[in-house]
C-alpha cells in the first residue's frame, strides 16, 4: 500500500482521485478541473494499491467569517474506501493523518456526512448537529427590474461569475465563506440552473423557485444589498414562502422562522462559537 498526499501536480495520480470520487460519491470533479477552477486548497491523503485509489481523505482548507472574524477552517472531504478494502482501518489512519496535517492551522473542522458514516466519525471525535433553515413569509408580487439568467456554457457567463465571486464578501458575518474556486464547482453543477445577474447592483443572486417556495442559494458581491432590495427582481406572483441556505444577519429580512434540517449530517470538531444559535453552513461553503 502506497501512501499519498497533496499530489494535484501529478495528472495521473489527480485523474485517479476524479474517478473515484465519481465511483464512491457520484460527484463528477471533471468540468471543475477542465475550465480551470481547481483548488490547490483541497488536500488529499491517500493510499494507492498496485496504482488503484483505493481510499480516500481531503481537507478543504476555507477562508470563512465566522461570528465576524475571518477564520481559516478545515472541512473534511471526499472521504471513502474501496468497497473491496473496508474495515481495515484506512480511513481511520488517513483521518488521523489529514486531521493532524490541518489541527495547527484551522480553527475548527466541520464536515457532511452520510447516514451510514455517521459512527465513523463519531469514533473519530466529531459530534453530530443539526442545522436551521431561516424563512420568510412574503405577498406573492410580479417581477420589477432588470434580472439576466446566466448561462454556464457560456465563457463570458463564466468570467462573470467568476470575477463577482473573487471578489465576493461573505453573505454573512455569523457564517460566511469566501471560497471563489468552490462557488464555481456549485455554478458547473449542483446551482448551473439557478444562477441571475442584477446588473445595476452587479451582485448574483442564485434561487429556485418550486410550489410558492423561493429557496435562494447564495447572494454574491462586493456589496449585498439588504434582501427587500433584491427581492422585487427575483419575485413571483405565486410565491409564499423564502428560504434562505444561508444565514440572513446581513440581509435585513426581519424575523425569520426556522425549520430544523438535519439531512445534511453536519458534523463538527473543536470550538464553534454559534453551536447555541439557529445556524445553518452557506450551501456554497460545502466540498
Ligand atoms: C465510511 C467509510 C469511509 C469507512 O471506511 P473504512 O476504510 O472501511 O473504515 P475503517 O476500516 O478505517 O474503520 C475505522 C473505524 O470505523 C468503524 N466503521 C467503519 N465503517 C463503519 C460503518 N459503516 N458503521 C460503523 N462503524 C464503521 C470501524 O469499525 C472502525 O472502528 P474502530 O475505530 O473502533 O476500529 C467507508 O465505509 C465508505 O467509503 N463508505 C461509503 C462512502 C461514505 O459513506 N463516506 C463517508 C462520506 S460522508
Amino acid at each position: 500500500m502506497e501512501y499519498c498526499e497533496n499530489y494535484w501536480d501529478n495528472p495521473e495520480l489527480k485523474r485517479k482521485f476524479i474517478r473515484f470520487l465519481n465511483d464512491i460519491h457520484r460527484v463528477d470533479l471533471t468540468s471543475w478541473n477542465e475550465m480551470g477552477y481547481w483548488d490547490e486548497n483541497y488536500r488529499p491523503f491517500s493510499y494507492f494499491d498496485n496504482g488503484k485509489l483505493v481510499s480516500n481523505v481531503c481537507i478543504y482548507s476555507m477562508d470563512m467569517v465566522v461570528n465576524g472574524k475571518f477564520s481559516r477552517v478545515a472541512q473534511v472531504s471526499a472521504v471513502g474506501t474501496d468497497p473491496g478494502y473496508r474495515r481495515r482501518g484506512l480511513s481511520k489512519e488517513l483521518t488521523h493523518k489529514a486531521l493532524r496535517w490541518a489541527k495547527p492551522n484551522h480553527d475548527f473542522f466541520f464536515l457532511f456526512a452520510d447516514d451510514e458514516a455517521f459512527r465513523f466519525y463519531e469514533k473519530r471525535g466529531f459530534r453530530r448537529v443539526d442545522e436551521y433553515v431561516p424563512r420568510i413569509s412574503v405577498p406573492g408580487k410580479k417581477p420589477g427590474g432588470v434580472i439576466r439568467k446566466l448561462d454556464m456554457n457560456r465563457e463570458d457567463h463564466r468570467d462573470l461569475v467568476y470575477r463577482i465571486a473573487s471578489e465576493r464578501s461573505a453573505v454573512s458575518n455569523k457564517l460566511g465563506v469566501l471560497n471563489s474556486r468552490l462557488f464555481m464547482f456549485w455554478c458547473l453543477n449542483f446551482l448551473r440552473n439557478c444562477i441571475y445577474h442584477i446588473p445595476d447592483e452587479d451582485i448574483l443572486v442564485l434561487f429556485s423557485r418550486e410550489d410558492g417556495l423561493c429557496r435562494v442559494y447564495d447572494v454574491v458581491g462586493r456589496q449585498l444589498p439588504a434582501f427587500p432590495e433584491i427581492y422585487p427582481s427575483i419575485c413571483d406572483p405565486g410565491d409564499r414562502t423564502v428560504c434562505f441556505q444561508f444565514m440572513t444577519d446581513k440581509m435585513a429580512v426581519g424575523n425569520c422562522e426556522f425549520t430544523r434540517y438535519s439531512d445534511n449530517g453536519t458534523h463538527l470538531m473543536g470550538s464553534f462559537p454559534l453551536e447555541k444559535e439557529h445556524f445553518i453552513f452557506p450551501v456554497t461553503a460545502q466540498a
